[in-house]
């Protein structure tokens, strides 16, 4: 089994009326877009700005939907799915790494990487206990109670890390995730991104510019013109 089979994907959006149209004209954003993610590998998708690479991360997972084609992950498509069934699917099977870490400012780092296991019904004790592990093993045990603004921004990233690693989803999206931070930073935000992915066996796909970061990853997806080339 795939962790991930994308098939034939395509995506457009609605184009603003203009003087003598009737409004129904639509940009095409991504046109068939085809591949394959196995367990525990890492995928870089590259690609000119306005290619289409946010636009298919999102369409992964699951934030928004595609126009037609299939989204098998570990062989249930997401794309047919209806929100109450995505939303617990993604829960337990997804994790994300935004470029802006979307941690929420009025929960300390501990409480932002207990929520994915909160919302999952995990006993109290037990999500607390798992937090403080992952808390620790990205550095931050003494920022547990820190809230998103008294920490730097490679702090933040950390968190958002250990927040995925607390899921211990079998796939990992990651869109620019070291885009905000200095090249010794980022450094460190990817190298435990990989250990960690490689510890649990998931598989991490990534949005990135940095072509030093392309090449840590098995392999890479070029994206250009809403197509792989
Ligand atoms: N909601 C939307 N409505 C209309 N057009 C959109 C919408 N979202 C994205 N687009 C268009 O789709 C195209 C692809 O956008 P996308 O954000 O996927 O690019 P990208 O490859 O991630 O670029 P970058 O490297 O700059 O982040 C762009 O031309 C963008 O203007
Ligand atoms: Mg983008």
């Amino acid at each position: 089994m795939h962790v991930l089979e994308v098939k034939d994907v395509s995506k457009s959006f609605p184009l603003p009326s203009q003087d003598g149209d009737s409004g129904a004209n639509r940009l095409s954003v991504l046109g068939g877009v085809s591949f394959v993610v196995e367990h525990g590998e890492t995928v870089a998708i590259m690609g000119p700005s306005g290619g289409g690479k946010s636009t298919l991360l999102s369409l992964l997972s699951g934030l928004d939907r595609p126009d037609q084609g299939q989204i098998m992950v570990l062989d249930q498509d997401i794309a047919a799915m209806n929100s109450t069934e995505l939303n617990s699917f993604r829960a337990r099977s997804i994790g994300i790494v935004f470029q802006q870490f979307q941690l929420l400012e009025h929960f300390t780092a501990l409480e932002n990487v207990r929520l994915p296991l909160d919302l999952r019904g995990v006993p109290a004790r037990e999500a607390d206990r798992i937090a403080h592990e992952k808390l620790d093993r990205v550095g931050l045990k003494d920022r547990s109670h820190h809230f998103p603004d008294q920490m730097s921004r490679g702090e933040c990233q950390r968190v958002a890390i250990a927040r995925v690693l607390a899921m211990g989803a079998p796939l990992i999206f990651a869109d620019e995730p070291t885009g905000s931070l200095d090249a010794k930073n980022g450094k460190a935000v990817m190298d435990l991104l990989f250990a960690s992915a490689k510890e649990l066996g998931a598989a991490v796909v990534l949005v990135t510019h940095d072509a030093e970061l392309a090449k840590r990853c098995h392999r890479t997806l070029k994206i250009e013109n809403g197509r792989l080339s």
